[in-house]
């Protein structure tokens, strides 16, 4: 990646008697950001922002975000346009590569995706080794890292090659495997890929068809699915993201370091909130116990799952889409009078008009209306975050590419303030207190 930066300016900093002049640099677009990377070596001092709230953690060209206009763009395309005029494959060749692909790119890519979407046949004995109620999650965490075992030809990370190929296998197997670890849980068998399906129908048939029967996939819900693929691809440098750019800057195969994007998405404040918001949604039963709910969340008892951001201090375009997604499925499936739609449409009115809420900036983000989505399609609440991670994978890969491609990328390693013990002697067991 050719960094694209420009100087705005400096800003000076006197600490410790010591006066230092550093650098303010400019994107395209969003705040400026003081370059302190001289800092240390020239006033001794670190800076020191846990949670990362005012710290950018490097130089990116694939999303953007602005959270007080509540703006989300892929590579300068909105998110509203993309998930109603793109596909899930057209967004991931544009996330990885810069610039939209045109009919000839696309056919190509949508091909090579295609074939190889398969797993080794090795590699379905691997799920064997679960308890039938492990959680999905555990099971994409390990089934994700364990793809590093059988594809060694695509694990050097400085061969351009190599790192298109494990791209491509990433973005086409993790649907494999996630319908495996559906299906493994519901104790039915695994249902192979077709290549005459496209990549939302693909994995709706894995997930959904038996042997005894035919299935044909519902197109509306295809497309729903597809477009909740485009809506959970990418989003700056989040928890999961960052933690793949911090494994990737160690060198670490890309297997593994989606692997461990996999594993922080699991957290119920990060990815793991869909699953946390239906439970949410669930536990509140019916509009009436919402005053009731309300109150607690204001008595910091519990968080209402689905709703605050880091970032967007305004309504994420992602739920004002997936609100609609919601509304096209139920109707769809004949379940627009789903109870827990009722519950949570009635619980954000509340919510958007309530000042608690409204002087925290709360509102409700891309996790508040997916879980009832998903629901009604037949997912179970524990395979809403794996969801999430397959759309998300690459949104991570191309996140890692571009960091393993920027020329100042330097191994990551932060420091920290300590307040431990200063040096002291060590005192044998039998002079103890
Ligand atoms: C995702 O980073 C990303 O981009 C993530 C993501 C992506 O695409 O990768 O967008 C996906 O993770 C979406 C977020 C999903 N998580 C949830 O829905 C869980 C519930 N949300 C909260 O846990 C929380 O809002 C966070 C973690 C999302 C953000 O927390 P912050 O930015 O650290 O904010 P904070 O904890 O400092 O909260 C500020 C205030 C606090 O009140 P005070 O102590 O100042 O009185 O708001 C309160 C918080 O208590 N607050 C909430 C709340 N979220 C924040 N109160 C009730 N319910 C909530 N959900």
């Amino acid at each position: 990646m050719e960094s694209k930066v420009t100087s705005n300016g400096s800003a000076s900093i006197s600490v410790g008697g010591k006066e230092v002049t550093l650098p303010v640099l400019k994107g395209s677009v969003g705040p400026d950001v003081v370059d302190i990377r001289k800092l240390y070596g020239e006033t001794d001092v670190f800076t020191f922002d846990p949670g990362f709230t005012s710290t950018a953690s490097c130089e990116s060209q694939i999303t953007y975000i602005d959270g007080d206009k509540g703006i989300l763009l892929y590579r300068g395309y909105p998110i509203e346009q993309l998930a109603e005029h793109s596909s899930f494959l057209e967004v991931c060749y544009l996330l990885l590569n810069g610039e939209l692909p045109t009919a000839a790119e696309l056919e190509q890519f949508t091909h090579t995706i295609t074939h190889h979407t398969m797993v080794h046949e090795q590699f379905d004995r691997f799920f064997q080794g679960f308890r039938r109620d492990a959680h999905p999650m555990a099971i994409m965490v390990s089934a994700v890292g364990a793809l590093s075992a059988f594809y060694h030809d695509s694990t050097n990370v400085h061969d351009l090659q190599q790192r298109e190929i494990s791209a491509h296998r990433m973005i086409a197997k993790v649907p494999t495997i996630a319908a495996r670890a559906f299906k493994y849980a519901i104790g039915q068998p695994f249902v192979y890929p077709k290549n005459d399906l496209g990549y939302a129908e693909n994995f709706l048939q894995m997930c959904f068809s038996v042997p005894a029967e035919d299935y044909k996939v519902n197109p509306i819900l295809a497309k729903a699915m597809d477009r909740i693929f485009i809506l959970h691809a990418d989003h700056e440098q989040n928890a999961s993201t960052s933690t793949v750019r911090l494994a990737g800057s160690s060198g670490a195969n890309p297997f593994a370091c989606i692997a461990a994007g996999v594993a922080c998405l699991w957290g119920p404040s990060h990815g793991g909130a869909n699953e946390e918001a239906l439970n949410m949604l669930r536990s509140i039963g019916h509009v009436d116990n919402i005053p009731e709910f309300v109150q607690g969340v204001k008595d910091r008892k519990y968080k209402l799952m689905g709703f605050g951001h880091r970032v967007y201090k305004n309504y994420d375009p992602r739920a004002k889409v997936m609100q609609q997604t919601a509304h096209e499925v139920l109707d769809e499936l004949g379940k627009h009078d789903d109870p827990l739609l009722k519950v949570a449409l009635e619980l954000e009115r509340i919510a958007l008009s309530d000042d608690y809420f409204i002087s925290r900036k709360l509102y409700p983000n891309v996790d508040f209306y997916s879980g009832i989505t998903l629901n009604a399609m037949g997912f179970p609440s524990e395979m809403f975050t794996v969801l999430f991670a397959l759309a998300r994978t690459v949104g991570w890969i191309a996140q890692w590419k571009e960091m393993i491609e920027d020329p100042a990328q330097k191994i990551g390693r932060p420091r920290q303030i300590y307040t431990g013990s200063p040096s002291r002697d060590f005192v044998p067991v039998d002079k103890r207190g």
